[in-house]
């Protein structure tokens, strides 16, 4: 049976003393494994019409482009700053270990669309509730927020209160 755990290797001390990293690159490489992540992430959306998916540079990006193939829907990446040629709205926000700002295309998502956002982790929530903000401040109905796995004992749903909220792992 597939458990994605198995594909999810934890690394100490990275990047920084007293972080474990998950690394996820395990599950990439494998194409199978793959595609049971996001059929699994998309079970936990059911039948649910998604006009953009979002997904949060870097490790977000990944499943948040295989899902928006999936639901034939749009890829919007949210990324660190400087990153996005266009014009941009932007929204500061505190990391695990540290503080950044993420940014929007202005034109990525229009009145009323349907939002799924994506990311692999969901630690304190800052990085999510940063993007949930920029999505709503353009018009964006988000329909679901999910995750590959939510490290529970930081909290982060508890910033995510007012959306429904998906993991497939909980560490
Ligand atoms: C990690 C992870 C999430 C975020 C979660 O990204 O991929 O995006 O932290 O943290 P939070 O819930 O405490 O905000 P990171 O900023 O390390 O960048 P990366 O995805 O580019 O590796
Ligand atoms: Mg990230």
């Amino acid at each position: 049976m597939f458990k994605i755990q198995d594909y999810i290797r934890d690394i100490q001390n990275f990047p920084k003393p007293g972080i474990v990293y998950k690394d996820i690159t395990p599950l990439l490489q494998d194409p199978v494994a793959a595609r049971k992540t996001t059929d699994a992430l998309l079970e936990t959306l059911g039948d649910v019409k998604v006009d953009k998916v979002v997904g949060i540079e870097s490790r977000g990006f990944f499943f948040a482009t295989l899902l928006a193939e999936r639901l034939n829907a749009g890829f919007i990446p949210i990324r660190k700053p400087g990153k996005l040629p266009y014009e941009t709205f932007s929204e500061s926000y505190s990391l695990e270990y540290g503080e950044d700002v993420l940014e929007i295309h202005c034109d990525a998502i229009k009145p009323g669309e349907k939002v799924l956002l994506h990311d692999d982790v969901l630690a304190t929530g800052g990085t999510a509730e940063a993007a949930c903000k920029l999505i709503e401040k353009m018009g964006g109905e988000i329909v679901q927020c999910n995750f590959l796995m939510d490290l529970d004992f930081l909290k982060g749903k508890e910033k995510l209160k007012k959306y429904k909220v998906a993991s497939l792992l909980t560490v």
